[in-house]
């Protein structure tokens, strides 16, 4: 249902205003690329996103009808990140905390999300963090 709104970008931009406008806390949302690969609508979704009020738009890099059947494309949720102004979270196939380190390195992205990483290594986090330690000094 989620991925459905994707084809309504109008209707999903006034929900998220009116949860924004009613909401004390920051509303993000989520979303693929588009419906499939004919589809790709993100930049048009993001576009109506920001406007509408999100506080930041986590971007996986998959269309709906992807699945999991190919890499996430970075590329193009790193050339959303650079032309927004709303923060991006990348996120696909993040499943280490040196893979987390590259991505936000390199997209342009604000932050990165872990979905399957956390799942097979629930302490993905406290790595990230004692390596950002490390490394930051
Ligand atoms: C078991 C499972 C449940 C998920 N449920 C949701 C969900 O309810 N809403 C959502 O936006 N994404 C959901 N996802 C997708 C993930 O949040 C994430 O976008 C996707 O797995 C890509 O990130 P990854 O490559 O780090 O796993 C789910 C993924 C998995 C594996």
């Amino acid at each position: 249902m989620g991925s459905a709104m994707l084809r309504k970008p109008r209707a999903l931009a006034k929900m998220v205003a009116g949860i924004a406008a009613e909401s004390e806390l920051p509303v993000t949302v989520k979303i693929r690329l588009g419906e499939n690969d004919k589809k790709i609508n993100v930049d048009t979704v993001v576009s109506f996103l920001e406007r509408a009020g999100a506080a930041a738009v986590t971007v996986h890099g998959r269309t709906a009808e992807q699945r999991y059947k190919k890499a996430a494309d970075w590329d193009r949720v790193s050339n959303v990140a650079r032309s927004h102004s709303v923060p991006i979270i990348g996120n696909g196939d993040i499943l280490t905390h040196y893979e987390a380190h590259a991505r936000l390195a390199d997209s342009g992205c604000t932050a990165v999300m872990a979905g399957r990483g956390a799942l097979i290594k629930p302490w993905i986090f406290k790595e990230f963090k004692e390596v950002s330690r490390l490394v930051t000094g």
